[in-house]
């Protein structure tokens, strides 16, 4: 008889699999995650944000309130689960909400002004294709406390500073205000209204958007409802004078800034909470997910949550997004190679060259040393140490163990080998890497 299937054990019929929609950030390519965010980092630092590291669950309730029930995000793809104690958990969707919660849970917001970034992994159950995940990334920056405009404008400007110092051209930047809740709820009563006259040229989705939240109708994406989008009444001219003030005080300081922009008055942003300023950097150079870093204002949200009422804005990117826009640009990140490949060959020698490695560890900052390991002749270990990349490579046999020195070879300038005692070694490496 054949033997017996294995029992199913959560997809580990044969061999364990991957969940779909979460990526493994493989060698080669963390190299680029790695040098992106560290040059975002140093230049959020620059402007004086400091990090905040959130934990990746909160309660249920938080997202809910924070995003609003009636979006895509909280009706269908949160990761949501009960604790062992039977209280609702959500893996993260986004972090804003997170750093409310934070800013309020340790009393950040009483009469102070946060600047604050954090990153790391998001989660959000939609249909995975090229730039949409399960598992994604956000960098994000959050200013609480400010009202603006001129926070705004700051963080729309160092996100331009981002681009320009990577190199990322293919890039444009659209924003529109959403006013305050009142100027909002006239202008949604004219939305419903008109919609309301089309309403048999409306899709399901909208349909039942039309009566909870209306807004999101402008951010279908069905092809067949563009032209009536097209037409629909706009939130600009139902703007209050507050709101109108605070965005036309943005559009002056980023155009003296010299930050090109474009006022789309469709945008609305696929979170409830926002409030006057919206914005998205958007490229065409990845296909349909073409958001690569968005935010806006959230002024009523701690208030919302149960705080004092506390302005505040921010954006995230998606740091997906990002690699792959930086790529698409021609970006490169830094490669970086072995300074030296030690081999070792014959009694004693291995032992000796870890002695050895570690004293150059010491003496010269940074160094990076690659160790021949699992032995090999002397032709193997030489081709291990040409395909290392490496700039060096020191040889250690038998015969230099018994004289105290050791051969140095320049593996990519195609110089001769020298044969250098050991007590110079350290002076000699440091003084032709520095010149290098
Ligand atoms: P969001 O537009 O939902 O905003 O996400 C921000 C960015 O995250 C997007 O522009 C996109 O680059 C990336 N992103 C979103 N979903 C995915 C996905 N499934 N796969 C890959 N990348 C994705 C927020 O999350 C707000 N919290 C932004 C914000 C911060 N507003 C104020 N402060």
């Amino acid at each position: 008889y054949p033997a017996p299937e294995p029992p199913s054990n959560h997809g580990m019929t044969v061999k364990p699999r991957a969940i779909r929609g979460m990526n493994d950030i493989l060698p080669g390519v963390s190299s680029t995650w790695r040098y992106l965010e560290s040059e975002v980092q140093d230049i959020v630092r620059s402007y004086g944000y400091d990090e905040i590291r959130l934990p990746i669950l909160e309660y249920t309730e938080l997202f809910r309130r924070s995003i609003g029930e009636v979006t895509d995000i909280v009706e269908k793809e949160m990761y949501t689960f009960e604790d062992r104690n039977g209280e609702s958990l959500t893996l993260r969707p986004e972090a804003t909400a997170s750093v409310a919660r934070a800013g309020m849970t340790n009393g950040l917001l009483h009469n102070q002004k946060q600047k604050l970034w954090t990153s790391g992994p998001m989660f959000r159950y939609e249909k995975p294709q090229k730039g949409r995940y399960r598992q994604f990334h956000q960098f994000n920056v959050e200013a609480l406390g400010y009202d603006g405009p001129d926070i705004d404008a700051e963080l729309i400007i160092m996100s331009a500073r981002m681009w320009q110092r990577l190199g990322i051209d293919k890039i444009h930047l659209e924003i529109n205000s959403l006013g305050v809740p009142e100027s909002r709820a006239r202008y949604r009563e004219a939305l419903v209204e008109y919609f309301s006259g089309v309403k048999n040229r409306l899709d399901e989705d909208s349909i039942r958007r039309l009566e909870q939240n209306p807004l999101r109708i402008l951010d279908s994406k069905n092809p067949d409802m563009q032209d009536i989008i097209q037409a629909a009444p706009v939130m600009l001219d139902y703007l209050d004078a507050e709101s109108a003030e605070h965005f036309s005080g943005l559009k002056a300081l980023l155009d003296a800034a010299g930050v090109k922009f474009e006022v789309n008055p469709r945008l609305v942003r696929g979170l409830d909470y926002y409030s006057r300023t919206v914005f998205e950097w958007v490229t065409d150079a990845l296909g349909s997910q073409g958001a690569v870093c968005s935010g806006g204002r959230y002024d009523g949200l701690v208030e919302k949550l149960g705080g004092r009422s506390t302005p505040a804005v921010g954006w995230a990117m998606g740091i997906e997004r990002f690699v792959a826009l930086y790529e698409a640009c021609g970006g490169k990140a830094p490669f970086t190679q072995p300074d030296v490949y030690i081999a070792a060959l014959g009694e004693g020698t291995q032992a000796r060259a870890f002695a050895l490695a570690e004293e150059l560890r010491d003496r010269i900052a940074g160094i990076q040393i690659e160790m021949n390991l699992g032995g090999g002749s002397f032709k193997s270990q030489m081709k291990r140490a040409d395909t290392s990349f490496a700039a060096y490579a020191l040889i250690l046999g038998e015969q230099e163990l018994s004289e105290n020195r050791i051969g140095l070879k320049p593996l990519r300038t195609g110089g001769e080998q020298e044969n250098i005692a050991l007590d110079d070694l350290a002076a000699v490496l440091q003084e032709k890497l520095s010149g290098a």
